[in-house]
């Protein structure tokens, strides 16, 4: 079964004092069993080190060390105590021209310092309004997932750019086909494909959590806005507890 994840992309939000929020929903969800994972900005990552949460990067360089000024290695999120590392969120595709064979890249990157990688894909509204949805996930999912993934190693979080920080949500069947496409091309591709945890992301709120997680093949989400608050974040979390 893949594992149910219930992750936050604090994107560049937070300070020291937003950790408190992390200690309300720690009283909260401290013992779930479901997998928690929470990205907050690079800067917070060994404070949170005493949480019982998992603990992201929003993103990696795909080289170790060296001569990058401003960039950080896979190896330095999991020496501060991150497992996991998001690559190829649509911001970074789009604000810092990221392409796919980068993503593979970091994503092999993040293997090779142990960390999970959780590999952004989805399509612009343009694209969906063009029928070519599908095309865009496959072309995504060929050049950023690399052959060497396995479930144990990568989550795909499906997130249309159209529904990031935007209140509107795919409809529920929209959802399901394009993840049961993702499962179907994973099972065609790895030995383990039925296995990956796949995410959905893009505007998931408590008012909608339910739904979106009683869809086939979503199992779990990856939410920006809701993370910030413990308020917001902990019904998304029971949600997905109870799913
Ligand atoms: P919102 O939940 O704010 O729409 O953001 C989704 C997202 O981009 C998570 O990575």
């Amino acid at each position: 079964m893949p594992r149910k994840i219930a992750a936050g992309n604090w994107k560049m939000n937070g300070l020291q004092s937003t950790l408190s929020e992390l200690r309300t929903l720690e009283d909260k969800h401290g013992d779930a069993d479901i997998a928690i994972l929470i990205c907050p900005p690079a800067t917070l990552i060994s404070a949170c080190e005493d949480t019982p949460f998992d603990i992201g990067g929003q993103d990696c360089h795909t080289g170790e060390f060296g001569a990058h000024t401003g960039d950080i290695s896979a190896e330095m999120l999991a020496d501060v105590g991150a497992s996991y590392v998001l690559v190829g969120h649509s911001e970074r595709r789009t604000d810092h021209a990221e392409t796919d064979a980068l993503i593979a890249a970091k994503s092999e990157a993040a293997y090779d310092a142990g960390l999970i990688a959780v590999i952004c894909i989805g399509e612009t509204l343009e694209e969906r309004e063009s029928g070519t949805t599908l095309d865009v996930i496959d072309a995504q999912l060929a050049g950023s997932v690399p052959d060497t993934a396995d479930a144990q190693t990568t989550v795909i979080a499906y997130e249309p750019v159209w529904a990031i920080g935007t209140g509107k949500v795919p409809t529920t069947d929209q959802i399901a086909e394009v993840h049961g496409h993702i499962r179907a091309r994973l099972s065609e591709r790895f030995d383990d494909g039925a296995e990956f945890s796949l995410l959905y992301g893009g505007s998931v709120k408590g008012s909608n959590a339910a739904d979106i997680f009683a869809v086939a093949n979503v199992d779990g989400a990856l939410v920006g806005g809701a993370s910030l608050t413990a308020d917001a974040f902990s019904p998304i979390i029971a949600a997905l507890e109870e799913a």
